[in-house]
This record gives C-alpha cells, sequence and structure tokens, in this order.
C-alpha cells in the first residue's frame, strides 16, 4: 500500500496489491479524477480523458482554452453554480449572499495512518502501517473558506474511505447549505445500479436496475437512516454475478438523514455522491469553525457481489467494530419479547427462565415493558425506574435470580424517547424535539428527546447510569421506534437547521460515554426492528436486530439482503413461535431454527409452552449451533441460492479461515410436485482438500464439491404423516457439515 504523487503530471496514486484509485490536478487547479478500479501498476495518473469543446459547456478560461469545462470535467469533489450543470457536492452562501462555488487545488499532505474523526462513527486503525491518508487543501476562489478532502487506502483491503472538512476563512459567518462527503465522476454509465430498499419487517430488499439519464436518489429525511433505504449504493457491470464481474460499492458510516445520488449526464458520465441529506441540513459556520461530515467507505472488487459483501464483512470485523465483544462468539439469547409481550411478572420471568436453561440458552434479555407504569405503548418512556407492580422486588433481584440459575442477564431501553404520558414529559415538555410553536405528531404514542440538547443527554445518562450500577447487566438492546416529524429544537440556541446533525453527533457522544463505561456489556441496537441498522450505529453497538419480522421465509430475503452489505456477527436472528406473530405463517420448527442459526441465534417466544419433542429439538439446536458459531459468525459468507432469484430454494454456506470446515444451509419454501433436483456448487473451499460431508464415510476432494458440485436432498418434514414421492412438505431445510479428513 502507498500513496504516490507524481510531480511532472501533478497527479496522485493511492493503491495496494488490490485496488488503485488515482487523481490528477489539472491546471494546478481543478481537482479530476482518473481511475478507481482493480490495482494497476507505476505512477501516470495522467489525465487522459479527450476534451472537446461541447455546445452549450462554458469555459471558465474563455476562448483561450474553449474545449475545457466543468460540465464535462470528471471530478473528485464539485463545486456549485459554476458551469457544472451536474449535482453539487456542496452549496454554501457566503456573506455577500453569493453561492458560486469554484474550489481550487492549493496543497496536499500524505500521512501515514488515517487521522481521527472526531465525534463521528469512523472505520479506524490500530497501527500506523495499516493506512496511509492523503490530505487536499482546496480553496473557494475568493478565499472565503478551506475544504479538506480526506482519501484514506487501507493495506489489507480493497478498500478507500473519504470525508470532508471545512473552515471558514473569513470574519463573518457563511452557511453551508449541502456539504456531502464524497462525489466521484466515472466516464461511462455502462452500470446497473445496487441498492437495499426497505419497510419495516421487509428490510434491505436486493434490488438491481439499469442505471439511465438522470438523477436516481435514494435518502432518508426521517433523523435516521430508517427501514427505506440502507445507505449503501453500488454500481456493478450489467454482466456481473455474485462470483464475477465490477462492484463499486458506496456505503456510509452514520445513523441519520443520508443521500445517495447515481446521475447519467448528457455525455453518459456517471457521478456518484453520498453525504448528509441537504434537504434539512443549514449550518452557520462562524469564522475560524470547522465542520467535519461523515465517512463513507468505497470498496471495489472484480470479483462479483458475493467478495464485495466479504471484503466488507472483514472490513468491518476489523476496523469499524470495536470493544471486547469485536471477536467474541455472540452468546444464544432468550428474548422474551414475543413471549409475553407487556404482560409479565416475576414470577412468569424466571419460569421462562429455568425453561430457558434447560434449552441450554446462554442470556436472558428482558424486554419492554419493565419500567414507569408501562402496559402498553402509550406510557412511561423516559421514566426508567422499575415498575413495582410487575416486579415488586426490583430489577436487582430479578438479575441476580437469573444470574444465579447460570444465565446472563440483559434488558431494553428505549433512551431516546418520551412518552406524553410520562412523569418526564409532564416536567420537561421543552425537552421534546420539534419546531417550536409547531405541534408534533406521535409516532408509536410517543415523541422523541431532542438530543441536540446536552442537559436532556445528562438527564438520559444519568438515569440510565443509575440502573446500571445497580443491576448487573451483560447485555443491553437500545430501541428507537419511530422516526423524526416537525424538525427543529425548542431551545434557543439551537437552528433548526442543525438539528439532524447535531442530534446524531449528541446521540454518538453519549454513546461512546456509556460504551466506554460499561465495556463489558454486549450493546444491540434496534429500530422497530432493523431500521437504524448501519456502519454508524455497529462502531459503537457489535450487534443489530435485524427484523421485527421472525418468520423463517421472510427472513430468508431479510438476511440475505443485509448479508450483502453487514457481517453476519452483527445480525440478530431468533425463532419464534407459530403462527408467525408478523405473517402468521406456520412454517417448520427445523427451518425456523435453520434460518435462525445462520445470524447470531436467540429464541423469542415462550418456552414454557414448548411441548417435549420442540424442546428436544431446541436443546439439539443450540448444541449444533454453539459448535459451529465461530464458524457461522466469523467464517466467510456465501450466497450459493438466492430467495430473490424466484426459485423456492435459498442456501447459505459458511466456510472458516483455514477452510478445515465449511456449512451449508439449505431451504426450500414450497415444495413441487415431481421435484427437478439441481447440483449445488460449493465455495471457497480448498481444492486439494478431502473433507467428509455430515460425518459420513465417502471422502470427497474440494474441487469435487466445488466444481461438480452436490445434490441436495432436503429430508422429509416431521409434519407430514405420510410421504409421497409427489410432494414431501414445504418449509423444510437442510444443513451438511463439511470437515476436512487428514490423513
Ligand atoms: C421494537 C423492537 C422489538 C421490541 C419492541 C418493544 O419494535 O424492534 O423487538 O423490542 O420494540 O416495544
Amino acid at each position: 500500500m502507498d500513496i504516490l504523487f507524481n510531480k511532472e503530471t501533478n497527479s496522485f496514486h493511492l493503491f495496494n496489491d488490490l485496488v488503485s484509485y488515482q487523481l490528477s490536478i489539472k491546471d494546478d487547479k481543478y481537482v479530476s479524477h482518473v481511475y478507481w478500479g482493480k490495482a494497476i501498476g507505476g505512477n501516470n495518473a495522467h489525465i487522459d480523458f479527450p476534451l472537446y469543446d461541447r455546445a452549450f459547456s462554458a469555459s471558465p478560461h474563455g476562448a483561450k482554452l474553449q474545449n475545457f469545462s466543468m460540465n464535462t470535467l470528471l471530478q473528485e469533489y464539485p463545486g456549485h453554480n459554476n458551469g457544472d450543470y451536474r449535482e453539487s457536492a456542496l452549496e454554501v452562501t457566503y456573506p455577500d449572499k453569493t453561492f458560486s462555488t469554484q474550489l481550487e487545488y492549493q496543497s496536499h499532505s500524505i500521512i501515514n495512518g488515517k487521522p481521527e474523526l472526531e465525534g463521528l462513527p469512523h472505520t479506524y486503525i490500530n497501527e500506523k502501517s495499516e493506512a496511509k491518508t492523503l490530505k487536499l487543501v482546496l480553496k473557494d476562489t475568493l478565499d472565503y473558506c478551506t475544504i479538506d478532502l480526506y482519501y484514506t487506502i487501507y493495506a489489507d483491503y480493497p478498500v478507500v474511505t473519504r470525508s470532508v472538512r471545512v473552515t471558514n476563512n473569513g470574519e463573518l459567518p457563511i452557511e453551508l447549505n449541502k456539504l456531502l462527503s464524497m462525489s466521484v465522476d466515472f466516464d461511462h454509465s455502462s452500470f446497473d445500479c445496487v441498492q437495499l430498499p426497505g419497510a419495516w419487517g421487509r428490510e434491505r430488499d436486493l434490488v438491481r436496475h439499469p442505471i439511465h439519464r438522470g438523477v436516481h436518489k435514494i435518502d432518508s429525511k426521517r433523523g435516521t437512516t430508517s427501514h427505506t433505504y440502507q445507505p449503501f449504493l453500488g454500481l456493478v457491470d450489467p454482466d456481473t454475478t455474485e462470483h464475477t464481474g465490477d462492484v463499486y460499492g458506496f456505503h456510509f458510516v452514520y445513523s441519520g438523514e443520508f443521500l445517495a445520488n447515481c446521475e447519467v449526464n448528457e455525455y453518459n458520465q456517471t457521478r456518484v455522491q453520498m453525504g448528509i441529506s441537504p434537504e434539512h441540513f443549514k449550518w452557520e459556520l462562524n469564522p475560524a469553525e470547522t465542520f467535519s461530515s461523515p465517512e463513507v467507505v468505497m470498496s471495489y472488487t472484480d470479483n462479483g457481489l458475493n467478495q464485495f459483501s466479504q471484503d466488507l464483512h472483514s472490513f468491518y470485523q476489523t476496523h469499524l467494530i470495536r470493544g471486547k465483544y469485536q471477536f467474541e462468539e455472540r452468546p444464544v439469547l432468550l428474548n422474551n419479547w414475543e413471549g409475553t409481550y407487556f404482560d409479565f411478572t416475576e414470577e412468569k420471568l424466571l419460569d421462562m427462565a429455568d425453561k430457558a436453561v434447560d434449552l441450554g440458552v446462554e442470556l436472558f434479555v428482558l424486554d419492554d415493558g419493565w419500567f414507569g407504569k408501562r402496559d402498553d405503548d402509550k406510557t412511561s418512556l423516559g421514566d426508567w425506574v422499575v415498575y413495582d407492580k410487575k416486579l415488586p422486588n426490583g430489577l436487582k433481584s430479578l438479575a441476580e435470580k437469573i444470574k444465579a440459575k447460570g444465565l446472563r442477564f440483559g434488558l431494553w431501553f428505549e433512551p431516546e424517547m418520551i412518552s406524553e404520558d410520562s412523569d418526564l414529559f409532564r416536567t420537561h415538555p421543552e425537552w421534546v424535539l420539534k419546531a417550536n410553536d409547531r405541534s408534533a405528531s406521535l409516532g408509536r404514542n410517543q415523541f422523541i428527546l431532542d438530543y441536540t440538547q446536552k442537559e436532556v443527554r445528562d438527564y438520559i445518562k444519568e438515569r440510565m447510569r443509575a440502573v446500571l450500577n445497580e443491576v448487573p447487566i451483560d447485555y443491553i438492546k437500545w430501541d428507537f421506534n419511530r422516526n423524526m416529524t416537525e424538525i427543529g429544537s425548542q431551545h434557543p440556541s439551537v437552528n433548526d437547521g442543525e438539528v439532524t446533525h447535531r442530534y446524531m453527533l449528541g446521540l454518538y457522544d453519549l454513546l461512546e460515554e456509556l460504551t466506554t463505561a460499561y465495556p463489558d456489556i454486549l450493546w444491540e441496537s434496534c429500530s422497530g426492528g432493523g431500521g437504524r441498522y448501519d456502519p454508524g450505529m455497529l462502531y459503537y453497538m457489535p450487534q443489530t436486530w435485524t427484523s421485527d419480522n421472525t418468520d423463517a421465509v421472510a427472513r430468508l430475503e431479510i438476511q440475505t439482503g443485509t448479508s450483502l452489505v453487514l457481517p453476519i456477527s452483527s445480525m440478530g436472528s431468533h425463532v419464534s413461535a407459530v403462527p408467525n406473530h408478523q405473517v402468521n405463517r406456520m412454517t417448520s420448527l427445523d427451518m425456523r431454527g435453520d434460518v435462525a442459526m445462520a445470524g447470531n441465534l436467540g429464541y423469542e417466544l415462550d418456552p414454557t409452552l414448548l411441548s417435549d419433542s420442540e424442546r428436544e429439538k431446541v436443546q439439539e439446536q443450540i448444541v449444533f449451533y454453539k459448535e459451529n458459531r465461530k464458524l457461522i459468525q466469523y467464517g466467510s459468507f456465501f450466497r450459493l441460492k438466492s430467495p430473490f432469484d424466484q426459485s423456492s430454494e435459498t442456501a447459505w454456506l459458511f466456510v472458516n479461515k483455514d477452510k478445515s470446515e465449511a456449512l451449508v444451509f439449505n431451504y426450500l419454501i414450497l415444495d413441487k410436485t415431481n421435484m427437478v433436483n439441481t447440483r449445488v456448487k460449493l465455495k471457497g473451499l480448498a481444492p486439494e482438500k478431502r473433507y467428509k460431508l455430515n460425518g459420513q464415510d465417502t471422502l470427497y476432494y474440494g474441487s469435487e464439491l466445488m466444481n461438480k458440485g452436490l445434490y441436495i436432498e432436503p429430508p422429509l418434514s416431521d409434519e407430514i404423516e405420510q410421504s409421497s414421492y409427489q410432494v414431501n412438505g414445504d418449509f423444510r431445510s437442510t444443513k451438511i457439515k463439511i470437515k476436512e479428513v487428514i490423513g
């Protein structure tokens, strides 16, 4: 890995063994994009893009250089209202009320390592040798502000990260109306766009479509990343598959409002941009103040989407997720939510915990309803004191009793919310996030707390610390169950255009403090399931509740989509009762177990209601999972058959680092009469190694399993009394454990 500067061509080459990124300073001024893709040699990043005199594309150099125009130049960080008619990366209103920005190169430095991005989540290094950073300093032509562009290349990953910092150089405030974190121009538009749109209960659909003229935008105006779009955008070659072809991926390390643009202009150039959404953003930058954008992770591979996912999984596990659980095997948990909802007593919970121990569960999680007077979702958020009607002996006593059974104890909080019916609201109505005198809409019967105010955050911190210091807590589920509306602050010192970002800074500040103060707690983030499942939250909390939808069939799509950009070790996945509470579907316990096992396994049901045979099956599932969870949580993940391919089958494969162990899950949703058998070709094994399947005698070379493949027969369904050769039952799944045989 290195960053080279070529004085003659005024150009830069960031590279490692996998990837190259080249840019060049044209005419000593314009930061131009040259190349991004598979690693290339040399230090020859000159601009070879032919420039023509294009009609209706003006030149800043006038008649002297009519073939040069900002409108056709491939750029790295385009200004605004300067002859480039594509989307800008920043928009500034200056003290004289003008808003034309042309940025020009001033200087650069090449830094060993990676500078801190203070106050924001970011990818990090442990040693300086793990990355190098190029800092380009630009100025607007009238010298009102300095723009620093940061590019970090990592030594061992095909990853470049980018962020931007603005400093006001003048004597009067300037207004930032838009400040994206990155922009890059490609010289063609032969791409498909890959994205992960969703909704509550069906998060992260894997959607792929050709790109077209115009601007394709995905964003959030909800104060949070939300279920609606993942802050991710990919461009792939139209021929790219899971295992071959170019993939360029952009992922935002931020949990607030975002924008991702993909624009194709009249010359079939493609501009991709990502950053904080400008929709509700207007930041007043006072003299000498700086503003730092969050970071974008840009990853490239020529080996298809599956390799792209594996690169991100490993990159996030190594350079984003922190703390004690970074590489720890995650515990099997029982969460009481779907088992009891709000209706529980201490006795009921202890009964459930007894059964959980018998099943092999390691962590008992008490979900919503333990505080204030919370019998439903209309009350008490903000009043973080135990609900003595349900838990008359207190939380500490409950936790101790649960721990005495050999379980760990976890607790649910929703610290960013306030119920109208709460002591906190009665005392501090001014702590609700809303635009001054405007009324505030209720979402799930609750308001959002104004985390731009330190006093509010301090109050929540003290309440949580009081609980955490008294009760022995091993795990926290941190929920966020609505999106923002009528965005503003009732506090006079906070400008409404700064609220969404200041909110995020406040939240990140609190998360940093709490996760640092309680390093032994395993933190799991949640937002009505996977509504805030993004790299920003992963920096503080190593796992997320993937979706409130626990139906095994729905989960095949949700977990496949999620796996495109987020590591398996971060994915909470639970077995729940049937008929399923979200979709009312009956599926087999085998399939529910096998789907949930392909993530961080948990159970979310009342274990006292399990029959003897179900109890035995769950015990077996947990034993199997414990034997294999390291492989699942930290192995390489392969999507062998996709639920998005409209077939009734899905297959996933996990392979460990030294390729001595692998595990296939194959799921059949609906059976077919006179079923056609197809082989499944495995991936990622060592061709010369010999393996046994499920402990059977036959030996297979890795090359056989990968090139010839296997027929995978789903076992007959337990629930079918009489099997026929025509139809053997729906919702069936198989596991194949593959082990290297030595000697
Ligand atoms: C959200 C979460 C659920 C559960 C409920 C409790 O919907 O996603 O898992 O914790 O809140 O109210």
